[in-house]
């Protein structure tokens, strides 16, 4: 629809609408058909009285056609209804979590899950998905950390970028409409506990949480959700400085500002607000426009407006801005009784094949002592235990939105199929009932770690580490004196440095999906090289968080050999594995870097080039990491920032290149008011597997 004909169509809907039928399009409801059996009449008859304009939580084709036939033969206008739903990582095939899919460092990859999801999602009759969710956290006692891009704002920018292509398409019309959430900090969240306070320098806002959402913004996305916390004692919900001023005016953001659940209300909660009027008129003041689940914009800005704490004109803008995504999104061209939604088979195989591919790329090999892995190819006998080795509803992760338990692939059926001449055996959560199958066992699999409801929303823990009785059955299995291998299903890293030393194997699965069983047989056998690559530090003791790679220098940096000097005294500062570690069943040798030219000219680029060999006996996919340092800039840089990855494939044998480029924006930093600034200088340029200093290969240029 073009602009033009956008703008007369909403013009002349809104001068038709009554102030009730306006609040209405502000409202979004909660309609769970699955857990109230059937469509709950209360709120059918708020859709039949123009009361709401958008629906939450609803699943399933028949039921979101029923319910949008009433919005629109049954009310006044007609206006139809949008229908949302949180698709993280898939609707119906359930990709890795963005925390697993940020480990595989691959663009192409981010897109094309969004993409499938979008395509299974809009097929059921969704129009708008609450993701990509796109706080950066550094802070594994955060429960959230499985639901976004990790630790780093360059990673999570490119991963903001895929993920807003790929659900949205070209254009909204061919997919569905994204919400970068939870605007903004929502990762800083005071000692990891969730809903907690964001208090960080206006400096780590701008350089650390906030590009993900620039970047998501300037690729087009259509919504924004402010997080629920308060940010410096100002709830996001209600924060006209980021909401306003800096999102609308400063970035020019002209999509729609969603509430998170109930969040308006939660405004009396917070103490910023008296009562619903104060704090629906708060809320719209600092721009949100669709009040999720709280009622307080249908209860409070009729109050609100004749107290004169609202204009007419503050809702008469929210409520155009809410019926032009719904006409970008092609909402309006829907007849009442539009045919079925659906998806072809072979395109839900195609999916379930890219779920496959995408867990493979995300399962990071953490250690694997005496090349251990990948299997041997004869057959052996195998003693699988742990509590996450036949679960299959646990590998989905805690929003597996539409996937089922049933179809996923546990670890154990994907074992038994890829090993059908093994000695194959399980034993839950004890061995002790084991005899003589335990005793003659070659080699054990452990599949330890959280179940999807240990993270996510909501589930912040203190000791983000493996639950006792695992660490215990590990204990019972390694007494016994044969190789064990561990595999982790987690939303963050565990910090268990004593299990991980005694193990022989150890494997980050994160929560990988559909296809988790058949991605990690794929791994263990050696049919597939890992390529995945941590996107968190991870830590060696709970008492190092918050720990990252780009920590500023200090004037003291870290020295074992010098007492005053920043560290700790009981614990190492470097963490277990560094940011992108990830092994693989060959090796790869970096060489030769070569930057050019050494001077950065105005408006210039720098030509970043190094050699890859691959010095092992195996294919494998490596992925290199580009980072910068500034030497000396009016503010202290970080030791390391990432600004570059890119992957390369080679034969046993085989070496080839990897090329970079750098602009000035590269080597810029945010100025107090968020601007870029590039100042002259010395910069060391560095590339290498990981973010561990001793592994990169350095070269410099200078800025005039
Ligand atoms: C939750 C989450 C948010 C989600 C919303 C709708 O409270 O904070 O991420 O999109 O509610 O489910």
């Amino acid at each position: 629809m073009a602009h033009s004909e956008l703008t007369a169509k909403t013009g002349e809907l809104l001068r038709a609408m009554t102030l009730e039928e306006k609040l209405g399009q502000l409202t979004m409801i909660r309609i769970d058909a699955e857990s109230a059996g059937t469509l709950p009449a209360e709120q059918l008859t708020a859709i039949r009285e123009g009361r709401a304009g958008s629906v939450l939580d609803l699943k399933g084709p028949d039921a979101i056609r029923e319910v949008q036939k009433i919005a629109l033969t049954e009310t006044r206008l007609g206006i139809p209804l949008l229908f949302a739903l949180d698709v993280l990582h898939g609707y119906e095939t359930v990709f890795p979590i963005p925390l697993a899919e940020a480990a595989a460092m691959d663009p192409p990859l981010w897109h094309a899950t969004a993409r499938a999801a979008a395509r299974e999602a809009a097929a059921n009759g969704i129009a708008l998905t609450f993701a990509p969710m796109l706080d950066v956290s550094r802070d594994p006692r955060w429960g959230r950390m499985a639901e976004g891009p990790g630790e780093d704002p360059w990673l999570a920018s490119r991963f903001a970028e895929a993920k807003v292509r790929g659900f949205q398409g070209e254009d909204a019309r061919s997919g569905i409409a994204a919400t970068a959430k939870h605007f903004v900090g929502y990762g800083a969240v005071t000692a990891g506990r969730e809903y907690g306070s964001i208090d960080i320098s206006n400096r780590t806002l701008h350089e650390v949480y906030l590009p993900p959402f620039l970047a998501a913004v300037r690729v087009g996305a259509a919504a924004i959700m402010p997080a629920l916390s308060d940010f410096a004692g100002l709830p996001l919900t209600a924060h006209p400085g980021l909401l306003r001023d800096l999102l609308r005016k400063r970035w020019g953001f002209e999509g729609v500002v969603i509430s998170d659940f109930h969040a308006i209300a939660e405004l009396i909660t917070h103490g910023v607000a008296a009562g619903i009027a104060e704090a629906a008129a708060l809320a719209l003041k600092a721009g949100v426009d669709i009040d999720m689940a709280s009622g307080a914009y249908l209860d409070g800005l009729p109050e609100a407006l004749a107290r004169g704490l609202v204009l007419e004109a503050d809702i008469d803008l929210a409520v155009k801005r809410v019926l032009a995504l719904k006409a970008r999104l092609g909402l309006f061209d829907q007849a009442a009784d539009s045919e079925g939604y659906s998806l072809p088979g072979e395109v839900s195989a195609e999916h379930r094949a890219l779920a496959r591919e995408a867990a493979r790329k995300s399962i990071v090999l953490l250690k694997n002592r005496d090349r251990l892995l990948p299997l041997p190819k004869a057959p052996r006998r195998l003693a699988v235990a742990g509590p996450l080795a036949d679960a299959p509803g646990e590998m989905l992760g805690p929003w597996h939105c539409a996937g089922k338990a049933e179809g996923t692939v546990s670890f154990l059926q994907g074992l038994r199929a890829a090993l059908p001449d093994w000695e194959l055996s399980y034993f839950g959560n004890a061995i002790s009932g084991g005899g003589e199958t335990i005793r003659k066992a070659d080699l054990f699999l452990l599949c330890l770690g959280e179940t999807a409801n240990m993270c996510g929303e909501a589930a912040s823990r203190a000791r983000p580490q493996l639950p006792d009785f695992q660490r215990k059955l590990f204990e019972d299995v390694s007494a016994l004196g044969k190789p064990v291998i561990v595999v982790l299903t987690s939303g963050r890293p565990l910090i268990d440095s004593a299990t991980f030393e005694a193990a022989d194997a150890v494997l980050a699965a994160w929560f990988p999906g559909s296809e988790a069983g058949t991605a990690l047989a794929d791994i263990l056998t050696g049919a597939v090289n890992p390529s995945g690559k941590l996107p968190v530090s991870w830590p060696a003791e709970v008492g190092q968080i918050p720990i990252f790679f780009s920590q500023r220098r200090t004037g003291r940096p870290a020295d074992p050999a010098i007492h005053n000097t920043s560290k700790y005294i009981d614990v190492p500062v470097e963490p277990l594995f560094p940011f992108g570690h990830g092994l693989s069943f060959t090796e790869f040798a970096y060489r030769n870097l070569r930057v050019s030219p050494g001077i950065l000219q105005p408006g210039g680029r720098i030509a970043v080039e190094l050699d890859i060999e691959n010095v092992g006996a195996l294919e494998g996919e490596e992925t290199c990491l580009l980072f910068i340092r500034d030497a000396a800039a009016s503010i202290a840089r970080p030791v390391l920032e990432l600004r570059g990855m890119a992957k390369i494939k080679l034969a046993a044998g085989a070496a080839g290149s990897v090329a970079f480029e750098l602009t000035a924006e590269d080597l810029s930093f945010p100025a107090d008011d968020g601007s870029l600034c590039l100042e002259p200088g010395c910069f060391e340029i560095l590339a290498g597997p990981c973010a561990d200093p001793e592994k990169l290969l350095c070269s410099t240029i200078h800025v005039p």
